[in-house]
């Protein structure tokens, strides 16, 4: 895809004001750190359009990304932070559930897990309640550069073998590596 426009055109935390013109959103779900914002930056081929932080819990508001004025990419709150307080945990939680689980817009979720480790509980938890809801769910494993490229296919069968997805993308936003595929997913989605 070629990406010709990409403006953060919305920050919220209610649905009150979430974009009201109705275009397919595709929301990012995953670990807080798991690298989100710098999926999104990758895909846009803009560096600085989402925040990216060495701080776990650096996105807390959901962020709608415009691109080409024809769909959304959100960015949501990471989950699994422990430094966050039980009670702003809570208000994510709520918040992002409240998201998935109801948005009409919603054309499909982006489950963002790291190819460097099997998925973790949470992961799972995730990946169980997507399927729950009956979403369309690309996995997409990232921070494939951190690792040796003749471990990728190991670990991304134990992604496929855990979280069960009906496809997955090993990504690097260091490299580039699966963002053809991914937006070749999000197309997909898009015209069907
Ligand atoms: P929260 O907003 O806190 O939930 O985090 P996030 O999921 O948006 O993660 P973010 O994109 O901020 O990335 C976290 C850290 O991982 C940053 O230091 C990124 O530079 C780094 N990172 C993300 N993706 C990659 C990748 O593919 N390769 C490498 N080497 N580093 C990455
Ligand atoms: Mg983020």
């Amino acid at each position: 895809m070629q990406v010709t426009e990409a403006i953060l055109a919305g920050t919220a935390v209610s649905p009150d004001r979430f974009p009201k013109d109705g275009l397919p959103e595709f929301a990012l779900v995953g670990r807080s750190n798991v690298g989100k914002s710098s999926l999104i930056n990758r895909l846009a081929m803009r560096k600085k359009l989402a925040h990216t932080s060495n701080t776990p819990g650096r996105t807390r508001t959901l962020n709608f990304y415009r691109i080409n004025s024809r769909f959304y990419l959100v960015d949501l709150p990471g989950y699994g932070y422990a430094q966050v307080s039980q009670s702003e945990r809570r208000r994510w939680g709520a918040m992002v559930e409240n998201f998935l689980a109801n948005r009409e817009s919603l054309a499909g979720v982006i489950h963002v897990v790291d190819l460097r480790h099997p998925p973790t509980a949470d992961d799972r938890l995730m990946a169980e309640w997507l399927r729950v809801h009956d979403l369309a769910v690309l996995v997409v494993a990232t921070k494939a550069d951190k690792i040796a490229r003749s471990r990728w296919e190991s670990h991304r069968r134990q992604v496929e073998a855990t979280l069960q997805p009906s496809r997955c993308v090993v990504f690097s936003a260091e490299t580039g590596l699966g963002r053809d595929q991914v937006w070749t997913w999000v197309v997909e989605r898009l015209s069907g």
